[in-house]
């Protein structure tokens, strides 16, 4: 397919469209939205629209560890999470308008002998090499710590919380062994080592054969930043990735070697692109019909977030292509992410605009967010959406541009020819001008969006309104009509042209908006040839009755997001008088730690210092000294008799020249005051405290 000005070239190949499957874990943000839905979805109205073969293919996400530690923090089975939130995500993706053809998920049973069999073929091809490793496992849950089920310092930059698969501080994909000081995230546990046996895809072998230079082919198509990011992996050298994993929840590994062990989650995921277009095929009775949409010459276009580029071109394809049957994807238009309010979007601290949640605020206004999200959208590089942003851009520009040139044709149209398209007399050089406009912006719109540079389309489209808008002010028909109504005639056909252009070249950008203006319009949704290029409307034509297209949105609105996301933060931050928890550390660590009653039997002051006090302690054990630093809390004579807490088994340490054998454990408050942790009820000297 080539895209040049000449428009009407069709790409005359079926094309299979996918959105990333998001994991059913959670409902889904602005941030899911603007990276690889909102894209996706417009690319898809506007090839449906110019009468393509074209399917839209989505699903959710259910197998993996994300999806069993959700489970766990809610306490409820794995299966209720994903249905839970399976329905929640697509009914956001519904209510927005997301036009999937179908929008499947990864535990229906066609999902389950697809990836099987995919798997199945590939060990049938002696694709797979099978290699003994030792692994993390935790011994108190009884499982190895694959992906999320272990965490650890990231040896890239140091983040304390980095996951076993990959560190969300700095973004590195990491394998367990890559973590320092590594513990459970089922136990807390340092984990040990064991042997288990895994199957690998050896993607270091493909990457000789043919996946470099099938990437190295694609460096003047696909975007910057995705041809960056495989580059650099390739650069690196790509390693055998295992793809089973020894979890309880998942597809299971059809091999009778392999019980307790599922495919891998990114292994079986992509395979759900697949399933959910034989899924499609056998609603609509047509079993083989999915076929044509994955051989080899249809197009297979993956719209996904950056953290997805590396198994949408360089694992998908390592399996696609050693399967055989598959066509290799044609572009990977991945976005990069959007931030909120200048920080990076989070789940786990609840820093994300939710699609529900928004709905619920601010009900109606779909296309608003739409309009918002694709102008700003992280098509190059990470972009941040704030509550003022969308106010302005909702206010300056749908409802001062677009909303604004719409009302006042329909207005004029209304109060001077009672909703009736007037006729045109004889055009000027400007009416002329601007009628060529609206086929350059149809050109300009529909190479854009071939070209997946969404923004600028919609910039496009809105210059279209601009330049209705100008128009109005300059021919000033309101003015004109008490001097030469027939003028007026022409000014307002022409007008209403642009309108009528916008409200079908806005409709893959902003469905809802498009269709409520047709029928203001009183005109038939149509398609790209019946509009490229033609006249809309007819003398005489009799519009539909008209009202705001869009409503300005109040300051008030807007504060109380603004407050809604500061509340966020005041619940993420710890008190500041509240020292953070440190890392985690292991039962058997702590009960290292000898820790007794004892009771105080003398204390003095030790000469020339403020805080220590020389304690000799009757521990149960023994009668010893130890040096505290409890003087500005206590009266040295007020203590004699006190029970406390001792850590018995500390080293010794020489302090002041005195040896202190062992460490009494205090409270200590924000003001720095400290209080002895003594037992509630008589515990007689040398009773272990645990
Ligand atoms: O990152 C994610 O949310 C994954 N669930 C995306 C999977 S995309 C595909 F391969 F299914
Ligand atoms: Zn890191």
């Amino acid at each position: 397919m080539s895209v040049n000005s000449n428009d009407l070239i069709m790409i005359m190949k079926p094309t299979l469209v996918t959105s990333a499957l998001p994991y059913a874990n959670g409902p889904v943000h602005i941030g899911h939205l603007a990276g690889a839905y909102l894209p996706a979805d417009v690319y898809v109205r506007f090839l449906r629209m110019r009468e393509e073969d074209v399917l839209f293919i989505c699903g959710s996400d259910e197998h993996g560890v994300p999806i069993t530690l959700r489970a766990r923090k809610e306490g409820v089975t794995p299966q209720e999470i994903v249905d839970k939130y399976h329905s929640i995500i697509k009914k956001s993706f519904s209510d927005f308008g997301i036009s999937f053809d179908i929008y499947h998920r990864t535990s229906e049973k066609i999902h389950h002998e697809t990836a099987s069999a995919f798997f199945t073929v590939l060990f049938d091809k002696g694709i797979f090499s099978v290699e003994e490793s030792e692994q993390y496992y935790d011994e108190e849950a009884k499982t190895f710590l694959a992906d999320r089920y272990i965490t650890g310092t990231c040896p890239n930059c140091s983040n304390p919380n980095a996951y076993g698969d990959q560190c969300e501080k700095c973004g590195k994909s990491l394998s367990p062994s890559d973590l320092i000081n590594p513990h459970s995230q089922l136990s807390g546990k340092t984990p040990v080592k064991k042997k288990t046996k895994h199957w690998y895809l050896p993607l270091d072998r493909f990457q000789k054969e043919w996946l470099e230079k099938w990437v190295v082919d694609h460096k003047d198509d696909w975007k910057n930043n995705v041809y960056g990011q495989c580059k650099s992996w390739l650069d690196q050298g790509l390693q055998p990735r295992a793809v089973t994993r020894d979890l309880d929840w998942g597809v299971p590994v059809p091999l009778p070697d392999a019980e307790g062990k599922v495919l891998y989650v990114w292994f079986d995921a992509p395979i759900g692109y697949i399933s959910a277009t034989k899924a499609l095929f056998e609603q609509r009775g047509q079993k083989d019909g999915w076929k044509k949409y994955w051989q080899k010459d249809a197009r297979l276009i993956h719209f996904i977030g950056k953290d997805n580029i590396v198994f949408h071109c360089l694992i998908f394809p390592g399996m696609l292509k050693a399967h055989g049957d598959f066509v290799l994807p044609e572009n990977v238009p991945a976005n990069e992410f959007l931030n909120l309010e200048g920080e990076k979007i989070s789940t786990s601290r609840n820093w994300a605009v939710w699609l529900n949640e928004y709905l619920e605020d601010f009900p109606g206004k779909q296309d608003v967010l739409r309009f918002v999200l694709c102008s700003t959208a992280p098509e190059n590089k990470d972009n941040d959406f704030t509550w003022k942003d969308f106010q302005a851009r909702n206010n300056n520009e749908l409802v001062a541009i677009f909303g604004n040139f719409v009302n006042r044709t329909l207005v004029l149209t209304d109060k001077y020819y009672s909703g009736l398209v007037p006729s045109t007399g004889k055009l000027t050089n400007e009416d002329e001008k601007v009628l060529e406009e609206i086929k350059k912006t149809s050109d300009n719109i529909s190479k854009l969006i071939l070209e997946y540079r969404l923004r600028e389309s919609l910039f496009e489209l809105m210059n279209l309104a601009r330049t209705g808008n100008k128009y109005l002010a300059d021919q000033e028909p309101w003015k004109v009509y008490t001097t030469d109504p027939e003028r007026v005639k022409t000014v307002l056909y022409v007008s209403l042209e642009i309108t009528a252009a916008l409200a079908y070249l806005c409709s893959p950008f902003l469905p809802n908006t498009s269709e409520k203006l047709l029928s203001m319009l009183n005109l038939p949704a149509k398609k790209w040839n019946d509009i490229y290029g033609k006249r809309l409307l007819t003398a005489g034509h009799q519009l539909g009755k008209s009202s705001l297209l869009f409503e300005k949105i109040e300051d008030e609105a807007i504060e109380k997001q603004i407050q809604k996301l500061q509340n966020t933060k005041m619940n993420n931050v710890v008190a500041p008088s509240i020292v953070p928890q440190k890392t985690i550390t292991s039962f058997d660590d702590f009960q290292k730690m000898d820790i007794r009653v004892g009771t105080i039997l003398t204390a003095e002051r030790i000469p020339k210092t403020d805080k220590l006090l020389k304690l000799t302690i009757d521990t149960g054990i023994d009668q010893r000294t130890v040096v505290s630093g409890i003087a500005a809390s206590y009266d040295p004579e007020k203590i004699i008799g006190q029970q406390v807490s001792i850590l018995v088994n500390l080293e010794p340490r020489k302090i002041k020249g005195i040896e202190s054998q062992g460490m009494i454990l205090m409270a200590e408050n924000e003001k720095g005051e400290l209080a002895f942790v003594s037992p509630t009820k008589e515990i007689g000297n040398g009773g272990v405290v645990r």
